[in-house]
């Protein structure tokens, strides 16, 4: 399992003062480890830093640059090239054949980049893979349960088994959500602690397309059944019956959130636009720091959001906000609203915006981007396309 970390990077060749340079610096999932402009630094690198250096991004503002990229990988096997400069075909095309691994435009559109490098990281088999997601809300009806159902049923239907625990135990709605009741709830295994694999396993509910749901208890008196302890074995059996565990943490909920976020490799918090969401969300950022859960593992997505809230203004509620903010889910009534009708949480209509986000937030968890993969997209592709052959 390997949680989402910083690619380590090294820069070669941007001038003192390229503008570039600080759009890379600035992104949040890289970090700068050395910078050189002359290729006599490369065996410094691999001495000092050798094993470290994920990427080595090099400005290949002219031709006669590209023996560089040679050079480097020659001396540095083990990391993998990504190219910025003018975006002349033949200069592109040179950089790739000679096992570039991807190419960047200038000037650098941070998000082009960021892509760039989810991609290398893809190629070199490296990924944000997640076994454990806590989903928690920033107020009442912020979108955690759907989002969460929604999510495992995407994962579902890429044909990974998912399960998802209500942790909301006195409204859970994840049950309801996919229009099941279940006989067997968190509450009534905890009752027969200790517990083992058999008894969670007979605890689920089993839906079609990959998905169990373990449910919240019935009956209200039972939530407090529901120990820290007792908490933490089902979900210490969960980790080894399914690849993703989904918690519908609702909100942060004292001892057995804590429990259940100790061993997450990645937490959602689903925002809604609104001032009030986005100081809880703070709030809740500040508890988990305070908690020593690895900021690294932290993401947020704006729920709900209108079209008039387009590009501009979400990035700007994202900047209050003291995580990375990846995804504006779309306030889509008729999407959500059919799926609930006819019981299963998947986003029906694929072509959606609401699927497209959906999609977007599974591809980080599992570091798979399943249209990306079977479908060329973009200039890149489509250049490349003239060199790679077709079948
Ligand atoms: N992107 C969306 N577009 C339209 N409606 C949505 C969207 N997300 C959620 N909803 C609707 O908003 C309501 C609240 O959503 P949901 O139950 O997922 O929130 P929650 O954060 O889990 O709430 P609670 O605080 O009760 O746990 C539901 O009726 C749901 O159908
Ligand atoms: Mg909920």
């Amino acid at each position: 399992m390997v949680a989402s970390r910083l690619s380590k990077v090294c820069l070669f060749g941007f001038e003192p003062d390229d503008p570039n340079r600080a759009h890379i610096q600035d992104l949040d999932v890289i970090s700068v480890l050395d910078e050189a402009d002359s290729p006599s630094s490369f065996g410094d690198w691999a001495q000092r830093l050798g094993d470290e250096i994920d990427f080595v991004i090099v400005h290949l503002d002219h031709r006669d640059k590209l023996a560089i990229i040679e050079q480097l990988t020659s001396i540095l096997p083990r990391c993998r090239v990504i190219a910025v400069g003018p975006p002349d075909s033949t200069l592109i095309v040179s950089a790739m054949r000679l096992g570039c691994a991807q190419f960047v435009p200038v000037p650098i559109d941070p998000e082009d980049l960021r892509s760039a490098i989810a991609s290398a990281k893809t190629d070199r088999g490296e990924t944000w893979e997640t076994k454990r997601l806590c989903v928690i809300g920033t107020s009442g009806g912020s979108g955690a349960t759907t989002i969460s159902c929604s999510l495992a049923a995407e994962l579902g239907a890429q044909g990974s088994s998912v399960v998802i625990v209500d942790l909301d135990l006195e409204f859970g709605g994840v049950a309801c959500a996919f229009d099941c009741s279940a006989e067997h709830t968190l509450a009534s295994l905890c009752i027969k602690a200790p517990v083992d694999k058999d008894m969670v396993r007979s605890s689920l509910v089993d839906l079609p397309d990959n998905i169990s749901i373990l449910a919240r208890p019935n009956d209200m008196e039972q939530i407090y059944e529901v120990t820290p302890e007792k908490l933490k074995v089902v979900l210490d059996i969960l980790n080894t019956l399914f690849p993703y565990v989904i918690i519908d943490m609702s909100r942060i909920n004292g001892e057995l959130g804590r429990v259940a976020l100790q061993d997450a490799d990645r937490i959602l918090i689903v925002l809604q636009s609104s001032v009030m969401s986005v100081r809880n969300a703070n709030r809740i950022l500040k508890i988990l720091n305070k908690t020593g859960v690895d900021p690294d593992k932290i993401e947020a997505v704006i729920n709900r959001s209108q079209s008039k809230d387009a590009h501009g203004a979400f990035k700007e509620l994202a900047s209050y906000v003291k995580c990375p903010v990846y995804t504006r889910v779309p306030n889509d009534y008729s999407q959500v609203q059919s799926s609930l009708d006819r019981g299963v949480m998947a986003v029906s209509n694929k072509g959606s915006q609401m699927h497209a986000a959906i999609r977007e937030i599974a591809a980080r968890l599992t570091g798979i981007d399943i249209q990306a993969k079977n479908a060329p997209h973009g200039w890149l592709d489509r250049l490349l396309g003239l060199i790679k052959p077709a079948h």
